[in-house]
Formats: C-alpha cells, sequence, structure tokens
C-alpha cells in the first residue's frame, strides 16, 4: 500500500488489496481492479505481490525518467509498479546478500513476458555498468529476441507467446553490477513444429527466414520466399499476420546473434536445420503396393541429404522403416503411411526441439560469468500459465502440471513465511482455511501410483503398448480418485462429456480433459546420429542411451527437471507478479468480469489475500510506524526518547486503539482492520498540512533570520573595517601633523640662522607662503607706490629685485597701453618735471592738468601764421609794464624762431629765441616769469614781466621750441630784470593768504 497515495484511495481504488475491508468478498477485489483498470492503473499490491493487468495499450509508463523514479524508493512510497518491486527486489538482495526469484505467471496472453522483460530493462539502466557489465547487459538483453524467435509464436490468445517455459538467473557482483546470466528452459511446445490449430502460427523463426533471410542463404537452403509452399507454416492459415513484422525481426535476430558471438559457421548449420525442418514437412508418401509407405519427394530429400549431411538412402529407409531388435539381429519393418507421416512429424519435432536446447546452451555460454567469486542472483521465471483448449495433449498436460507445482510451492512459500513472520513476532497464529493442490500433485508425480509413474511403465514395459492400454492402466490406478475422471469412471451426467479416449483432471484451476493419443511417442535417433551437421552432431550424440536401455520418458525427464527447478526456487526468497488477462480479444479497455474472476480464482489472489490478512491487515516495524504517525500524539513529537515500541504504545493508546484491534509483536506492530488504519492515516492527512505549515513557517523564520544575522554580522564587518581604517588614517595623519608642525617651529626658530635641514624646509615656507601672498597683493597701479607687503628678513634682496622688476613690468605694461600723443604729452611733463619740481611751490597743481597745443582761438592764430612762420605755441598772458608794472592782456605765441606777444594780432613784441637770454620764476606758487632778452640795442625794449594762469606748460613749450633747456632758473626772494638795457627793475614775491599784486613803495613789484 502506498502510504502516501492513501489520499487519492477513494478515487482510483486501493492501491493495496490488503487494505480491502471486505477482503473474502471476490466481487469487492474484482471491483477494485476494475476501477483502477479504466483509469489505467493496471498494477496493484496484495502486501509484496504485484497484480497486473494487461492494458493491451502503450500506457507509457516504462519510460526512462519512471524508472528513474522508481529508483532506490521504497515499495510503498509511489503508486504500485513493476519498476518499484524489481527494485526492492534489488535493494534487498544487495543488502542482504542473498538469492531471490521473482515468479511471474497468469494465463497466455496475461502480459507475463512483457513484465520479464521490463525487469530486465529495469536492471540494465539502473545497475552501475562498466565496459565489461555493458556487454554483459547487452547480451542478456539480446538473448530475448532469439529465444523469442524461436520459442514464441502466435496463438489465438496471444500474437508472441512463449512457447516454452523460462526461467532466467540475473547474477549480480557485490555491489549490484549485472555479470552474468543463465536461462533453465523447459518444455518447449514442439508439437507446434508439425501442427498448428487454425489462427496459429509456427514458431516465429520459420517465416523470418522465409520471409527475411537473404537471397544468397535462401538459394543456398534450397528455400523459396514463400510461405504457402511448406506445409508446416501453413496448418494455421495465417502466416501472414499484420502486428508482426517477419523482415524486421530477422534483422533483429541475425543482428542479436552477432552480439551473443555465434560464430558463421553454428549460424549456417543453425539455419540448415530449420530449412531441413521445412523440408521435411514436405516430404510425401505413397503406398506401394502391399500398403506401405514410400518416398515421393526426391527434391526434398536431397535438400534435407545436402544440409544435415546424412546420406539419402539413410534418409529414405529411416523415414518409411523402423528397427526391431530381434535376438542378435536387427531387422527393418516398413511403415504404413500413417505411421511414416508419425514419423516424420516426429523426426521434426525431435530435430527442433533439440536444437532449441542446444541454442539456450550457446545463449548459456555467452551469458556466463568466468569469474568464480560469490555472486547473488535475481532468478525470472516466466512459465506458462494454465492452459486449456478443445484438445489438450500431453503438451499441456506438463503445462498445467508445472502450474500445479509452482501453486504449491507458493502456497508452501506464502503459508510458511507469513506463519514465520507471526511465530517470529510472537502473535498467535491464526490458521486460514485454503485449498491446497498437494493432492493433485500427487495424483500426476507419486511415485509408483501416479500418472507419470504409470507411463513409463506402459512405455518401457515389453509387448506392444497402445494410447489405450496406457488409459486403462490409469483407471485401473486412479479409481476413486476426486480429481480423476474417464469415460469409464464418471457418472452418467458427465460422461456425456467425455470422449473414450480422454481422461479428466481436476486441477485446482478448474477441469481439463486430455486425450491420450500419441502420449506414447517413438525416438528414432540412429539416422540423425549420422549427421554431417555440427550441431545435429550435437544434439544426437552417438553415446545417448540406446532404446535397449530404459530411457526416461519425456514426462519424466519434465518431471525431474521440475523438481529441480523447484530446489532451485525453494532455496531464494519469492517475489510474485501475478498477471490477468482483462479479456479475450486482446482489446484495450475492456474489463470482462467473467474472465478476470476466473484468474483471479485460479492465480489464488483471493487465498494470498487471506494469508496476508490472518488476523491482521496491516502491519509496520515499530520504528517505521512511529516515524510516520508520531505528530499524531504530543508525547511522541517531535521526538520519542524510548524505545520504538513503546513510544508506539503511547502512541497508539493516544489515538484510542482498542485491545482487540491491534497487536504488539516484538518488532512489528499488527493492526487488525483497515479502518483502524484509515482512521490514523486520516487523522495523519489533517495534522501533516497544520504540521507542515508550522514546519514551513518555522523554516521561513529560521532563513529569513539567519539572512538578517549574516547581513548584520557583515554589517558589522564592514563598520569595523571601515572605522579602522579611518582610526589608522587618522593617526597617520596626525603623526605627520605632529611632524610637520615640530619641523615647523623648529624651522621658525631657527629662521634666522644659515639653511639647514631644520630650517630650509620652513624657509621653502616662508618663500612660497610671501611670494603667494604677495601675488595677491600687488600695487595695481604704477603709481602705488605704497602696497608692497613687507618681506620677510630672508627676502628683502629678493623682494626688492622683485619690486623693481614688477615696477618695470608696469611700466612697461603702462608705456604699451598708451597712445603716441599721450606719450609725447607725458615727454614734455617730464620735462616740466626736471625743470620745476621741488622748485616751485605751485608746480604740484600743474602735473595733473594736460598740456595743450594752443590756448587762444584759432583765428588769432591764423592772423599772426599769415606774416610770419606757423605757430607752435599760443596761451594768454598778461604783460606787466615794466615802468608802472600796469597789467595789459596779450598773446604770446611761439613759432620755431621767436616768441611774440600779440595783442588783438597786432605783434607788440618780437622776441627771437637767440636773444633770449633765460627765464626767471619765483619758487614760490604765483604765475609770474620773466623773460631775460638780450639787447645790445639801446631800442630794444627791456626784458618781459608775464604773468600766465599756463605757466609750466608755457615755459615748458618755451623750452622745447627755443630748444633751451637750461634757460629757465628758479628764485628765491627777487627777481631782477632789465627795464631798459642798463637800467634794472625788481620783482619782490611773497608768500600770504590772500594773492595780491602791486606796485611796492621801493618801486618793485610785489606778488604776494
Ligand atoms: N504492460 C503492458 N503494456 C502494454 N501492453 C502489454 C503489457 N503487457 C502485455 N502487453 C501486450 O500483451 C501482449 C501479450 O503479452 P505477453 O507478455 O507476451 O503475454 P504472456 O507472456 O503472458 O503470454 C504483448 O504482446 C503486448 O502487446
Ligand atoms: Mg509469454
Amino acid at each position: 500500500m502506498s502510504l502516501g497515495s492513501l489520499t487519492a484511495r477513494d478515487r482510483v481504488g486501493l492501491q493495496d488489496f490488503v487494505l480491502l475491508e471486505a477482503y473474502t468478498s471476490e466481487s469487492a477485489f474484482l471491483e477494485n481492479l476494475r476501477k483502477r483498470f479504466h483509469e489505467n492503473l493496471i498494477y496493484t499490491y496484495i502486501g509484496t505481490l504485484l497484480v497486473s493487468v494487461n492494458p493491451y495499450k502503450e500506457l507509457g509508463i516504462y519510460t526512462k525518467k519512471q524508472m528513474d523514479i522508481y529508483m532506490g524508493v521504497n515499495l510503498f512510497e509511489l503508486p504500485p509498479h513493476i519498476y518499484a518491486l524489481a527494485d526492492n527486489v534489488y535493494r534487498t538482495m544487495l543488502t542482504e546478500s542473498n538469492n531471490h526469484f521473482i515468479l511471474i505467471s497468469g494465463e497466455s496472453g496475461a502480459g507475463k513476458t512483457e513484465a520479464s522483460k521490463k525487469i530486465l530493462q529495469f536492471y540494465a539502466v539502473s545497475c552501475p555498468s562498466t565496459k565489461l557489465m555493458d556487454n554483459v547487459r547487452d547480451r542478456l538483453l539480446l538473448s530475448n529476441p532469439v529465444l523469442e524467435a524461436f520459442g514464441n509464436a502466435k496463438t489465438l490468445k496471444n500474437d508472441n507467446s512463449s512457447r516454452f517455459g523460462k526461467y532466467m538467473d540475473i547474477q549480480f557482483d557485490h555491489v549490484g553490477g549485472a555479470v552474468g546470466g543463465h536461462i533453465l528452459s523447459y518444455l518447449l511446445e514442439k508439437s507446434r513444429v508439425v501442427h498448428q490449430n487454425h489462427g496459429e502460427r509456427n514458431f516465429h523463426i520459420f517465416y523470418q527466414l522465409v520471409e527475411g533471410g537473404e537471397e544468397d542463404l535462401l538459394r543456398w537452403l534450397g528455400l523459396q520466399r514463400n510461405c504457402q509452399q511448406y506445409s508446416y507454416l501453413v496448418q494455421g492459415e495465417c502466416a501472414k499476420v499484420s502486428s508482426i513484422n517477419d523482415k524486421t525481426d530477422w534483422k533483429t535476430v541475425r543482428k542479436a546473434l552477432t552480439v551473443i558471438e555465434f560464430s558463421e559457421s553454428n549460424v549456417e548449420s543453425l539455419f540448415a536445420i530449420i530449412a531441413s525442418v521445412l523440408h521435411l514437412g514436405n516430404v510425401k508418401f505413397i503406398a506401394d503396393s502391399r500398403g506401405y509407405a514410400t518416398l515421393n519427394s526426391s527434391p526434398e530429400i536431397h535438400w534435407l541429404s545436402k544440409l544435415l549431411g546424412i546420406p539419402t538412402q539413410v534418409i529414405q529407409v529411416g523415414l518409411t522403416h523402423r528397427k526391431i531388435a530381434a535376438r542378435s539381429e536387427e531387422v527393418l519393418s516398413p511403415f504404413t503411411i500413417d505411421h511414416a507421416v508419425y514419423a516424420r512429424d516426429a523426426l521434426a519435432k525431435a530435430i527442433y526441439g533439440r536444437t532449441f536446447t542446444w541454442l539456450v546452451n550457446m545463449l548459456n555460454e555467452s551469458l556466463a560469468n568466468k569469474d568464480s567469486s560469490r555472486k547473488t542472483v535475481i532468478g525470472l521465471l516466466d512459465i506458462y500459465g494454465f492452459e486449456v483448449f478443445n484438445v489438450n495433449s500431453f503438451e499441456q498436460f506438463c503445462i498445467n502440471y508445472c502450474n500445479e507445482k509452482l501453486q504449491q510451492l507458493f502456497i508452501q512459500l506464502t503459508l510458511k513465511s507469513e506463519q514465520e513472520e507471526y511465530e517470529m513476532e510472537g502473535i498467535e497464529w491464526e490458521p486460514v482455511p485454503y485449498f491446497n493442490n498437494k493432492i493433485i500433485c500427487d495424483l500426476v508425480e507419486e511415485k509408483f501410483k501416479g500418472i507419470i509413474a504409470v507411463l513409463d511403465e506402459e512405455c518401457l514395459r515389453p509387448g506392444e503398448a497402445t494410447d489405450m492400454t496406457f488409459l486403462e492402466k490409469l483407471e485401473e490406478k486412479m479409481a476413486g480418485h476426486p480429481h480423476f475422471i474417464t469415460h469409464k469412471l464418471a457418472d452418467q451426467k458427465t460422461r456425456k462429456t467425455l470422449e473414450r479416449g480422454d481422461f479428466r483432471l481436476l486441477h485446482y484451476a478448474g477441469e481439463v480433459t486430455y486425450c491420450v493419443d500419441h502420449v506414447l511417442t517413438i525416438f528414432h535417433l540412429q539416422v540423425m546420429r549420422q549427421s554431417k551437421n555440427a550441431i545435429v552432431q550435437l544434439c544426437f550424440p552417438t553415446t545417448e542411451p540406446d532404446s535397449k536401455k530404459r530411457p526416461e520418458t519425456v514426462a519424466t525427464q519434465f518431471k525431474s527437471s521440475l523438481v529441480g527447478l523447484t530446489e532451485i526456487l525453494m532455496s531464494k526468497e519469492p517475489w510474485y507478479v501475478r498477471c490477468i488477462k482483462p479479456n479475450e480479444g486482446k482489446q484495450p479497455g475492456s474489463f470482462d468480469d467473467v474472465l478476470v474472476r476466473h484468474q483471479v480464482k485460479y492465480l489464488g489472489l483471493m487465498e494470498h489475500l487471506r494469508v496476508r490478512r490472518a488476523g491482521f491487515a496491516y502491519r509496520r516495524r515499530y520504528q517505521i510506524f512511529l516515524q510516520r504517525y508520531k505528530p499524531l500524539c504530543p508525547d511522541t513529537w517531535p521526538n520519542w526518547k524510548g524505545t520504538a515500541a513503546e513510544g508506539v504504545q503511547c502512541l497508539v493508546k493516544h489515538l484510542g486503539f482498542k485491545p482487540d484491534e491491534y497487536k504488539m509483536g516484538r518488532t512489528k506492530i499488527f493492526i487488525r482492520h483497515p479502518r483502524t488504519l484509515f482512521a490514523t492515516e486520516d487523522a495523519f492527512e489533517v495534522c501533516k498540512h497544520e504540521l507542515a505549515t508550522r514546519i514551513q513557517a518555522k523554516y521561513k523564520g529560521y532563513r529569513v533570520k539567519g539572512h538578517y544575522m549574516r547581513q548584520r554580522e557583515a554589517a558589522t564587518t564592514i563598520e569595523t573595517c571601515w572605522r579602522g581604517l579611518k582610526a589608522r588614517r587618522e593617526r597617520q595623519k596626525r603623526a605627520w601633523a605632529v611632524k610637520v608642525i615640530k619641523k615647523f617651529i623648529k624651522g621658525f626658530m631657527t629662521r634666522n640662522q644659515p639653511v639647514s635641514v631644520d630650517n630650509s624646509e620652513y624657509l621653502d615656507y616662508v618663500r612660497q607662503n610671501y611670494l603667494t601672498r604677495l601675488k595677491e597683493s600687488l600695487p595695481k597701479t604704477v603709481l602705488d607706490q605704497n602696497t608692497w607687503l613687507t618681506p620677510p628678513p630672508i627676502m628683502k634682496e629678493a623682494s626688492e629685485m622683485l619690486r623693481k622688476l614688477y615696477t618695470r613690468y608696469m611700466v612697461r605694461k603702462y608705456i604699451q597701453g598708451m597712445t603716441t600723443e599721450r606719450k609725447a604729452q607725458l615727454q614734455i611733463k617730464g620735462l616740466t618735471s626736471s625743470l620745476f619740481k621741488g622748485r616751485k611751490e605751485n608746480y604740484p597743481h600743474s602735473v595733473s592738468r594736460p598740456f595743450v597745443d594752443t590756448r587762444i582761438k584759432i583765428n588769432v592764430q591764423t592772423k599772426v601764421i599769415s606774416f610770419h612762420a606757423f605757430p607752435q605755441y599760443s596761451v594768454p598772458v598778461v604783460k606787466y609794464d615794466r615802468n608802472g608794472f600796469r597789467p595789459r592782456f596779450r598773446q604770446l605765441i611761439y613759432t620755431g624762431t621767436a616768441a611774440y606777444l600779440v595783442e588783438e594780432a597786432k605783434i607788440k613784441q618780437r622776441v627771437q629765441f637767440n636773444q633770449l637770454k633765460g627765464v626767471s620764476v619765483s619758487n614760490l606758487s604765483d604765475n609770474f616769469f620773466i623773460l631775460h632778452i638780450q639787447s645790445e640795442d639801446i631800442k630794444q625794449k627791456g626784458d618781459l614781466v608775464l604773468q600766465c594762469d599756463h605757466i609750466f606748460e608755457a615755459l615748458t613749450k618755451l623750452c622745447l621750441v627755443a630748444n633751451k633747456e637750461n634757460c629757465i632758473n628758479v628764485v628765491q626772494g627777487s627777481i631782477k630784470f632789465d627795464i631798459q638795457p642798463g637800467r634794472e627793475g625788481f620783482v619782490d614775491f611773497k608768500s600770504g593768504q590772500e594773492t595780491m599784486i602791486y606796485r611796492a613803495k621801493n618801486g618793485h613789484l610785489m606778488v604776494v
């Protein structure tokens, strides 16, 4: 039961029949199976047994992904699947290091072979692999198509029905790698070689060879590409089937044979045999005059002889006569046609049957594991199920006998293990009523009394043995057995359903009527012993016990092989897959109640369920039970401190289980009714959600908290680092600052000493500092003489030089920015300065007044110009008479050669520059000047006493025009001048509050 999926149980029925409340009801069982089948859920458990219903369609549940899902997962944790079972077997084998087998049973067409293939494929994918193992794995996988080609055929029930029983061992090394394999085959249905019922075919390989064989091969084998030509292939009248592609299957088989390392010669011999069987089937007999059989098919004999390497003569005789030992001689006795045909078919069957055995041996050689270290194995038993036909021959008898044996084994193993479990757990064993089929097994196999014993006796006793004598013998021995009926032994009613030559067995799975025709077989070995075909030589060895000795009959051989199989299985742990066929028509989605009910019955599923449920539906180890349900009880959640058993006891008490509802074993708890478990499970389901939410919340909180803590830690770390860094920087800075300051102070203290290490930096600093400051505070104009930063002592010299440089620079800049007129003007002003600066008191007032070329109206000038040379300067003046010192307004005009005193354009006086002796001015702030004129001539007027508001301009111009720069005298006190030659006058100058000009009493002009 898949606990994890129990919630879904209402929708798709129960995943485990053990939980079926009405576990004794076949209808309830069927109902669950049907419900799931219609939901495409073909697998259901009964405990660890897997019930599989053939879906007859692809379900897409055998993918690699599915395999991965089921790998390493507990059987009950996922929905039932063949992979889950396979995986569980595998893991149990690995952990317990013991051997296991999986018994796959079911009716023909129920899906047994498919199931075994799925298991094999699962192992091929899930096992660890190495190159060597890959090799083994490929061979294991490829042995299947070969076996199927030779051992499978289309039947009415299944287009690919296995016509032999197969037990396959897969061997694993201690780490679980597949390292080898072994196949045992049982009871190939040889009769199929010579006879097929309507709608059935011979073994696939015949059709594959004829349809797919290469031209060359067919020519060499003497075959035609037409199945209709061969009487062994057409009896079922369906050589061609849409579901089978013989051509592609042929290719697969050929490839598989190569991989499995069949030599070319072996392959040739093998197909020679297959071909010879077909030729043999075409051999015809006609009656000669005495009614004995003679051959009528020379080409077939020719090919038989060629392919088997037996002389034609030998074949001819062998097919039409039998040898009878008469005293010391051997006598040939001819066959009737019937006998000849029977003998021919018997030969064909024998050849095919033995070749099949040889093939299996070859496969085994190829799969054999050469390494002798200890292996564990998983056996796969894919054995034919019960078969009931209209006519059931000896082969069906064997098949059904085999099923009886397996049923017996099943009963023993399940009951035994169940009983052992109860014993081990110390729980009272409550016997389950079930049908034990031992009585039927005994009927068949008991020594001296069983059917096989009787058959042996009949075959081997001297004298003519026929089918009827055999039947009589049986009737004699078995009379009164509840499971054996013949026509003679039956009552009135049943007798009608029986032929005279039939006997009927009441198998555990139902009644089967067998026909005793041809139960006794005849061998002829001697012909085949002469064969040159390598395989035939191996199959019919000359050392084989001769018919003279007591050979084992087929039935005995089969019986002993079954005993062998039983022994093999008994030594291993059993697992079961029960295959069920849902309908007879191979239809997907159709569920035939009657048919399924019948299979459920004879597969013993109800019995198995009853046994599993014997008393307790559910059992689980304490640990597992506690682990799952501990959240349901506060004492056990989240952890139980004591033993698991005590925990479960506590849990169960809390849940309120009634004492008769459960039992405590040694290691397991046993729960009687499924409903108890369901209630627990439902409670758990509810609780689970709460828990999940709580856990989720806790976990989320935990995650977020963790995240927050980490962030906080990170922030602190970053902060610490940053602070450290900052502190270190600060410290460095301070240390540096201390050093700098110290040095600064030292530098300051030693600043006046010669340059040394101590003060060089300080001095540099002082210099730089001074220069920077100086840069900011340079004088803005040339005239600004005061703003010059006081230099530190060491910079005195440099400062002086800089000051000069800068002044020159400013001057230069000033000059460059000057107009020519202004330059000229300034030059004149310069001249003025050199003449008067510091000498005449009112000079500073004149500096700011610009000089001009004339101060008189143009027209006055022009008049003068018209008479004389070009006037270069003119200015109004006041002329004081030499005698009376009366002031008169005149204009003073300079030309290139002379100065004129003009009144209203009339020249009053002309002074030639060369006659000009000098000019005198006072040192005071008056505007008087006296022109001293040279005069030898008496008539000449004396010196001129003039007053001019523009005295400095007029005098400077005079110097320039007259080119007499030294002519000006600055005088203190009085100026003496000539009134006339020989007669002198004086002008006195005095400082005073008010400007006054007057004739003083001494006759001098007084200027205050
Ligand atoms: N699990 C399955 N899924 C799909 N089809 C299946 C499955 N099992 C069987 N079949 C179909 O049923 C047919 C018969 O199955 P097979 O295994 O040969 O039967 P058995 O061996 O029991 O006689 C297969 O050829 C296949 O078409
Ligand atoms: Mg099969």
